[in-house]
């Protein structure tokens, strides 16, 4: 099998080479046969809804440019990943070493998505992240293969301390899953809120994806708190704003969050989402005729309304189709396709985004508030915001 480090060290040649002018030009050809598409997404578990959202996205942009990529057919591999970090790198394994995948679209859970990193780093495989935040991915062990079509799991909550702080709210208790993106949503939060003046008076959490939430919401009532932020997500975040409501505690202590704890779920939490304050990277009442579009486009085909998931997806095909056609199809052509997902310009239902130099998303995080089953924009919270690539060598 071939190494890690010999991977790495070729891609940082070729990179090398091309940006010094020393290799002969690659010239895309036609390739035969079919791309290979791997789909290693959740679909079973809390967050299967968000699996589904991505592919029927996904689907959706690619059959928009005739259901091919760079002219070639297109074939589907399929792995539940059941958003299990144990069965990460054999599940991206199998797709790269039985499936032969020229890509892996995936996942969603950032514990996965560490699995699909090492896979990726390893092999070399094209790596689409199409929603985890997790920051090693474009931080400490970006890779010239990763690119992200999301967000960090910081990106939305630094958007929100001066949010809250701006209400009024200068005590304030969070409350996650301890994972990584309950961990890293908490590190933009803290940085924001207490930068705008806030005081965070207690952490809570419990592993994911469990939702017994029961003794940690007494212990907010007797906390007594201005403000309650969070980072959930999928069914758990739906039972969590319901419980949050049971408890008593809607109309006394405002619920923030990292946007996810209202995407998706707005049928299933009803009016106790009413009031949910969030900031996130899309928002359903964005007034643009892209927006508009996608919309009405998703609802025909899907007969349901699209969520930020299905736009992440969506925009993962278009970012996909975009490098192919700079290839003709030749995903082989890996100086020419990487340059192109590079430099690309995402014309996003969200607004159009580029990527950094660590290859995830510069873009306008939105504040929200959810208002008869709509995240309604507010304003922009926080605009061409960019990760911070920490540790990350490439570019
Ligand atoms: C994550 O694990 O990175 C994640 C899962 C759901 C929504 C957002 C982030």
């Amino acid at each position: 099998m071939t190494s890690r480090r010999i991977v790495l060290s070729q891609s940082a040649a070729l990179l090398g080479a091309a940006s010094t002018g020393l290799l002969l030009p690659e010239v895309a050809q036609a390739q035969p046969g079919k791309v290979r598409v791997g789909l290693m997404l959740p679909y079973t578990g809390t967050f299967a809804q968000l699996g589904v959202a991505i592919e029927n996205g996904f689907r959706m942009a690619i059959n928009e440019q005739g259901g091919k990529l760079g002219g070639r057919e297109i074939e589907f591999f399929k792995v539940d990943d059941e958003s299990d970090p144990s069965k990460g790198v054999e599940n991206a394994s199998k797709l790269v070493q039985r499936d032969k995948v020229d890509v892996i679209v995936g996942t969603v859970h950032s514990g996965v998505q560490m699995g699909i990193q090492k896979v990726a780093r390893d092999t070399g495989v094209l790596s689409l992240i199409p929603n985890a935040g997790a920051h090693a991915a474009t931080r400490s062990l970006c890779a010239p293969n990763v690119f992200r079509t999301s967000f960090t799991n910081s990106q939305p909550t630094r958007a929100l301390g001066k949010a809250m702080v701006d209400k009024g709210h200068k005590r304030a208790v969070w409350i996650t899953w301890k994972y990584a993106a309950g961990e890293e949503a908490f590190e933009g939060f803290k940085e924001s809120y207490t930068a705008a003046g806030g005081t965070i008076i207690k952490e809570l959490g419990l592993p994911f994806p469990n939702v017994e939430f029961q003794a940690l919401l007494t212990e907010i009532a007797s906390l007594k708190p201005d403000a309650v932020a969070c980072f959930f997500a999928g069914g758990g975040a739906a039972k969590f704003i319901r419980d949050y409501a049971a408890a008593g505690l809607k109309g006394k202590i405002p619920l923030y969050g990292s946007g996810f704890l209202t995407e998706g779920v707005l049928d299933a939490a009803g009016a106790a989402a009413d009031g949910i304050i969030t900031t996130m990277h899309y928002s359903d009442s964005l007034d643009t005729p892209r927006n508009k579009a996608f919309r009405l486009a998703y609802a025909k085909t899907y007969r349901m309304q699209p969520d930020v998931y299905a736009m992440q997806g969506y925009d993962t095909g278009l970012l996909l189709a975009q490098g192919a056609a700079a290839v003709k199809g030749d995903l082989s052509s890996k100086v020419a396709l990487y340059k192109a997902l590079e430099s690309a310009t995402i014309d996003s239902p969200r607004g159009k985004w580029t990527m950094s130099k660590a290859h995830n998303p510069v873009q306008d995080i939105y504040l929200r508030v959810v208002e008869n089953k709509e995240n309604k924009v507010l304003g922009i919270a926080a605009k061409a915001l960019a990760d911070s690539g920490a540790g990350c060598k490439l570019g």
